[in-house]
């Protein structure tokens, strides 16, 4: 095999590493009431997803770099003290100070 040929395999099997950690880093947004199946009667949120990857590590919200299961158990699915409030998103806008982190039309818009 030529030193050429080489490279081009090496280099092809790169763009395909990479484009399966694209693949892997979820889907841009994600409307977390129809995924949990929660039901009540605030406008459903659509979690901008992208936005926060291009902020902070995938650990802040993930076990490892790769995504997919929340670090944190999702138990409590209705009324106030969810755990999408209570665990995972108000303490960390709290602690980062995001601007109206805590309003309820930052994240259930309508
Ligand atoms: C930082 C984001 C965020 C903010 C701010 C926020 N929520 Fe939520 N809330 C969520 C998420 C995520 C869920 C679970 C997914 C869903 O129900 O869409 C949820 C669920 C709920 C639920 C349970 C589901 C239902 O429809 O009954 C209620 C009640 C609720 N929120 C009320 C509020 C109120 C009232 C405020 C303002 C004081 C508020 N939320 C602010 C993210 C937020
Ligand atoms: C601010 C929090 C946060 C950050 C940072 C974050 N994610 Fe997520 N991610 C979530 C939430 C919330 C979900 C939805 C989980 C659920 O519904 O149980 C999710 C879901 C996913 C999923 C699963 C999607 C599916 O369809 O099942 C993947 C994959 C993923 N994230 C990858 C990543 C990667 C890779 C990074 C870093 C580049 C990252 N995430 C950063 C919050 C975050
Ligand atoms: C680890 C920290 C962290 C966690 C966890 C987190 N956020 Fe955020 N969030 C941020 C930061 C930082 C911003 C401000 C981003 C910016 O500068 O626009 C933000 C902004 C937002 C915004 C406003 C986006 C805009 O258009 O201005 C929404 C909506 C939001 N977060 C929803 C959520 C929801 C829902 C959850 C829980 C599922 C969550 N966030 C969890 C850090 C976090």
């Amino acid at each position: 095999m030529t030193k050429r040929m080489m490279s081009f395999i090496l280099t092809g099997s790169l763009l395909s590493i990479s484009a399966l950690c694209l693949a892997n880093s979820g889907p841009a947004e994600m409307d977390l009431k129809a995924r949990h199946a929660i039901e009540g009667k605030k406008a459903a949120v659509v979690f901008p997803h992208k936005l926060h990857q291009d902020k902070l590590d995938c650990v802040k919200c993930h076990d490892t770099d790769q995504g997919g299961a929340l670090s944190i158990k999702t138990e409590v699915m209705t009324g106030m003290k969810n755990d999408f409030h209570k665990k995972i998103c108000w303490p960390c806008h709290i602690e980062m100070e995001v601007p109206k982190g805590k309003s309820c039309k930052t994240c259930h818009k309508k």
